[in-house]
């Protein structure tokens, strides 16, 4: 193997104190910085997810609250219950696990959380924000993703990123903050005639698909650094990502592996958007 590994565990563990050192001293301050998380339905995927988020806030010292509600509630009752969020002072950040159930529009829902607690950065104000390079949520996913290639000093100005995947939730913003650090950005998706050829001029490779083997090592420069987002099973039924990880970490200088790479860090971004949605309305 001759990439190093970006390890998001490792690098969670760190920016995880330092949230629970932030959470202390707005504790001192008279305010606990709280996430409401609002799960509908019984999808099993989505319940492992919120746990995880609940108990990544308590280890942090934050305060959470879990709201679970059948998978026949109404939507008019789901958005009387973000209303009631978004007026709850405890709480400070408002958290809608997505899939919806399909009689749910979750567009309408991510729509009637507050823009000041929309800290999954999915909300039309938050994009607007991040694409006109004004102060608001990013989305936790691609946010984690910056945050890994600053951990490797990684100077993105004059460099070409290539990103696999145009979702709103992870492809499209990350393709702006990488924008933003003054990167050259190619956005490939399902019909983009010849990946390959994109793939071998980056720099940087952002692989978010939802499908394995979306990256091979014929398809990376040698020394280009690869964030995998993807979150798949292999036929063993074990985890991995987009990526070739056995192949691709023989070129690349850089890899994030599946799982302990970028996973953790979505979680770590969520507690440090909902914290500074804390802040904001304590400074
Ligand atoms: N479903 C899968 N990932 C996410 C996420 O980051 N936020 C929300 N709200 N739902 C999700």
């Amino acid at each position: 193997m001759t990439a190093q590994l970006i390890d998001g565990n490792q690098l969670s563990k760190k920016l995880r104190a330092e949230v629970a050192a932030r959470v202390q001293a707005l504790k001192a301050k008279g305010t606990t910085p709280g996430l409401a998380v609002v799960l509908v339905g019984d999808n099993p995927a989505s319940q492992v997810y919120v746990r995880n988020k609940v108990k990544a806030c308590e280890d942090a010292g934050l305060h959470s609250v879990l709201e679970k509600y059948d998978a026949t509630m109404t939507e008019s009752d789901l958005l009387a219950r973000v209303e009631g969020l978004n007026q709850d002072p405890s709480i400070h950040g408002i958290l809608v696990q997505l899939p919806l159930p399909a009689h749910i529009d979750g567009q309408k829902v991510i729509e009637a959380i507050s823009p000041a607690k929309d800290v999954d950065g999915f909300h039309i104000a938050s994009a607007g924000a991040l694409m006109t390079g004004m102060p608001g949520f990013w989305p936790c996913t691609p946010y984690g993703c910056m945050m890994m290639l600053e951990s490797i000093d990684y100077d993105l100005k004059g460099k070409h990123a290539v990103v696999i995947g145009r979702s709103n939730i992870v492809g499209k913003p990350m393709a702006l903050m990488l924008l933003q650090k003054n990167a050259t950005v190619t956005i490939c998706h399902s019909a983009t005639p010849d990946l390959k050829a994109m793939t071998l001029q980056a720099d940087v490779i952002v692989a978010a698909v939802g499908k394995r083997n979306v990256l091979t090592v014929d398809m990376v420069k040698p020394g280009a650094v690869v964030l995998d987002v993807g979150m798949n099973r292999n036929d063993e039924g074990k985890l991995c990502g987009d990526v070739d990880f056995d192949g691709v970490k023989e070129v690349a200088s850089h890899i994030t592996p599946v799982p302990g790479g970028v996973g953790p860090m979505t979680i770590t971004m969520l507690l440090v958007n909902t914290l500074e949605a804390a802040e904001s309305v304590t400074k």
